[in-house]
């Protein structure tokens, strides 16, 4: 887990009582698998989590407070208000009523945001912050609830915050509430690409037309093989709303990836590469054929693979 000291980060170190990583989740793959009477799709999706994602600081404070950095701050909510209210400040609230309807008290904090994630970009980036919100103010309140009645809190902020919450590699079913850990997923070294164009989530899933409803089954031979046999069902829906997406995942494709594909509703694309130098040097020219677009060299959490096929 990233339940982390004090980060080299001097904003973090002098200020915040404490810090969390809201890692990057990235959908290796995403079938969608049916539809629920309330609209949400049923889907099944292998899931994984970078090592780098928004950073986020609570301290102690007199009053409840909210400060943003990083390049992608200017994008967020400010306010708690409203469907697209800041996550952040929504995690909080839920979180404090909850302990409040228990007799527990929940001080006031002052929380500091890092987005270094893009928004609105398919690899779950408000999710996670609000995951690792409800984390981080438990740490620094010094309270736990039960596993399942945080999921069940995660979940009404959103279907991704439950498997954000864990940041662990696993299989996600139902609307994506129901996790299954997947411990023998491998570290993997991949570059992540947006073109910063903003994906409405459910824009994409009402443009979904494809026929094929087929699970993703069990795990066949090694895994880039069993990945390369599955797909992103969100993709061509997005694909056709989001022209760059063509244009980013062709560029990735070409710097040599074993497996190219979009994340979630996108528009994030990832190639996973044989080593994390390999990314590192594919990042490099990505972001010099398109300063203006974000290119990320991540590894993912996971085992470290002595070779991977
Ligand atoms: O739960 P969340 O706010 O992330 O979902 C945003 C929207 O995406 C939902 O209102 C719904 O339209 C769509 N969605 C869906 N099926 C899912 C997850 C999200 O249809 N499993």
């Amino acid at each position: 887990m990233f339940l982390g000291n004090l980060s080299s980060d001097s904003r973090f170190a002098d200020e915040a009582n404490l810090f969390e990583l809201a890692p990057a989740k990235i959908n290796l793959a995403l079938h969608v698998t049916g539809q629920r009477a309330d609209g949400y799709h049923l889907l099944e999706s292998i899931v994984t989590f970078a090592d780098t994602g928004d950073r986020l600081g609570f301290s102690d404070a007199d009053a409840d407070g909210i400060s943003f950095s990083g390049r992608f701050a200017s994008l967020l909510p400010t306010s708690v208000e409203g469907k697209h209210g800041n996550l952040v400040l929504k995690a909080r609230d839920l979180l404090r009523k909850a302990l409040q309807d228990k007799g527990v008290s929940a001080p006031p904090v002052a929380i500091h945001l890092e987005k270094n994630l893009p928004v609105a970009a398919g690899i779950g980036g408000g999710s996670a912050d609000a995951a690792a919100t409800l984390r981080g103010l438990m740490r620094l309140w010094n309270v736990g609830l039960p596993a399942e009645e945080l999921a069940v809190l995660g979940l009404s902020l959103g279907a991704d915050v439950p498997m954000c919450l864990k940041s662990e590699p696993l299989m996600a079913r139902g609307i994506g509430e129901e996790l299954t850990a997947l411990p023998d997923l491998p570290s993997l070294s991949l570059v992540l690409g947006n073109p910063l164009v903003g994906v409405s989530t459910p824009g994409i899933f009402r443009r979904l037309t494809q026929k094929d409803n087929s699970p993703i089954g069990a795990l066949d031979g090694d895994w880039i093989s069993f990945l390369k046999m599955l797909r992103n069902d969100l993709e061509p829906p997005a694909r056709s709303l989001v022209r760059e997406i063509d244009q980013i995942s062709s560029l990735i494709g070409a710097e040599g990836t074993m497996l190219t594909r979009m994340s979630g509703s996108g528009a994030t694309c990832f190639g996973i590469f044989p080593s994390f130098e390999a990314a590192e040097k594919a990042m490099e020219n990505l972001n010099g054929q398109k300063p203006e677009w974000y290119f990320q060299a991540v590894r993912t959490v996971g085992q470290v693979p002595e070779r991977i096929q």
